[in-house]
């Protein structure tokens, strides 16, 4: 009995022990409760990887989940919403089809596997400047220590994404500043007023800095700009009409932001995901040439620790599922962590192996129709960074036991970590 089993269990995904460790607080629910109904979330939680898979693909569950977000929101908070949702209501990423299907098609008739395998020699340069610089600093202070994501992983999927739609670097920082102020609206679980005024006036600014830019992008035209994304974007047709502008400036501004702090995830994730299993660590520095094993070996480092915890969808009518009633209108949490440690697919899950056979099949980028345009490029910066960044520090270890995890139960990152070279 479904209710039995689930009365059974106490799960709290905001506590400080699932915040740490995830995997082992999931566990429960995947085993006894796989559809679990969470009082705390006010929605249901899937943890089991055909579930979740399912999920993905069920017309029944939009990704239109900004729009029911606010109208829940009481009156005065409305107001102070409206300009962030009416710019988050045009991504692709929280439409369903035709609007997805349209909106899709445009994006990926401008961001193709071309212009992201054309990137591998700027990549590599930007990898080699921010390791160089982390060099020139230890060499200046003689502190061998430092935190690994404010100095490279952090600043590097900014600077590529950036490249890739050719914005300028003077204005990289200015970008990145708002699109954080977004990621405390789009990627965390609690309400804060605060939060919220601070990403919708960011968004105010970024869509005004977009709408210059896109002029000035057009008015330049060709050759020089030639071959970025914004061109390819102002160029693509979309069944013979262009985009509205607003569309663009949408689709410029969730680019930006969908690389950035999961990009950084991933690689700091990643790496400390190495840094604690010494054998696999070894394993790969002793074979930095061989792109196989480097690929597969990013696919184990999103699947084990990667940078998708869950994923929200909205159902669109009522309907029953392993028992449970679902209503119209109730949110899932597809919880992309848990499918990703389910033993039916992974045996032992919760051991990290870079050469795991199934690591692929992980559901970081997501499933179906919205799975990540940018997982291309994701994947590229990871296989470049990781290898360069190895065999420039050989000897690099955590320089901290236990870096605390950012309390968001949509991404999972460190709030930062010292390594020490
Ligand atoms: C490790 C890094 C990344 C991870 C883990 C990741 C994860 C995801 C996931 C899980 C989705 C599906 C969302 C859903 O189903 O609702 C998604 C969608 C998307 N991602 Fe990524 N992403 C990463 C990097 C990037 C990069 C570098 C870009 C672009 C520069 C990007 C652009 C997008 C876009 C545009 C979508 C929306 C696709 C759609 O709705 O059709 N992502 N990403």
């Amino acid at each position: 009995m479904p209710d039995t089993a689930q009365r059974a269990i106490i799960f709290d995904p905001l506590s400080a022990e699932a915040i740490r460790d995830p995997y082992t607080a999931m566990a429960p629910l995947q085993a006894e409760a796989p559809v679990y109904r969470s009082d705390i979330l006010g929605a249901w939680v899937v943890t089991r990887y055909d579930d979740i898979r399912a999920a993905f693909r069920d017309p029944r569950l939009s990704s239109d989940r900004i729009r029911p977000f606010i109208a829940r929101a009481p009156a005065p908070m409305q107001d102070m919403l409206k300009p962030l949702g009416d710019h988050l209501n045009l991504w692709a990423v929280f439409t369903d089809p035709p609007d997805h299907t349209r909106l899709r098609g445009l994006m990926n008739r401008a961001f193709t596997t071309r212009a992201v395998q054309a990137l591998r020699p700027e990549i590599a340069r930007i990898v080699n400047r921010l390791l160089d610089d982390i060099d020139a600093e230890i060499e200046r202070t003689g502190n061998r220590e430092f935190d690994l994501i404010h100095e490279f992983a952090y600043p590097l999927p900014a600077l590529v994404i950036g490249h890739m739609l050719g914005v300028p670097e003077k204005d990289i920082d200015k970008l990145k500043r708002w699109s954080d102020l977004l990621a405390k609206f789009v990627l965390t679980s609690r309400s804060d007023p605060q939060k919220y005024r601070m990403a919708s006036d960011g968004i105010v600014e970024m869509e005004a800095w977009f709408r210059r830019f896109l002029e000035e992008h057009r008015a330049r035209g060709a050759p020089d700009v030639k071959g970025d994304v914004t061109t390819g974007l102002l160029d693509a047709r979309d069944e013979g009409d262009r985009l509205t502008t607003d569309e663009l400036v949408a689709c410029c501004v969730l680019l930006l932001f969908a690389g950035h702090e999961t990009t950084t995830q991933l690689l700091a994730n990643g790496m400390r995901a190495l840094l604690e299993a010494p054998d696999q660590l070894e394993d790969l520095c002793n074979n930095l040439d061989d792109l196989g094993l480097v690929r597969n070996a990013v696919e184990e480092m999103l699947r084990f620790d990667g940078p998708s915890l869950s994923m929200v969808r909205v159902a669109t009518e009522d309907f029953r599922w392993r028992g449970r009633r679902i209503a119209k209108g109730d949110r899932l949490f597809l919880m992309m962590c848990a499918g990703n440690r389910d033993p039916r697919v992974f045996p032992e899950p919760h051991r990290f192996d870079i050469r795991r056979e199934e690591a692929k099949k992980n559901f970081a980028f997501g499933y179906g129709i919205h799975f990540c345009l940018g997982a291309p490029l994701a994947r590229l910066e990871a296989e470049i960074a990781f290898p360069l960044l190895l065999r420039r520090w050989p000897g690099l270890a955590m320089a901290e036991d236990d870096p605390p995890w950012s309390d968001s139960i949509l991404t999972r990152g460190m709030l930062h970590m010292q390594v020490r070279v």
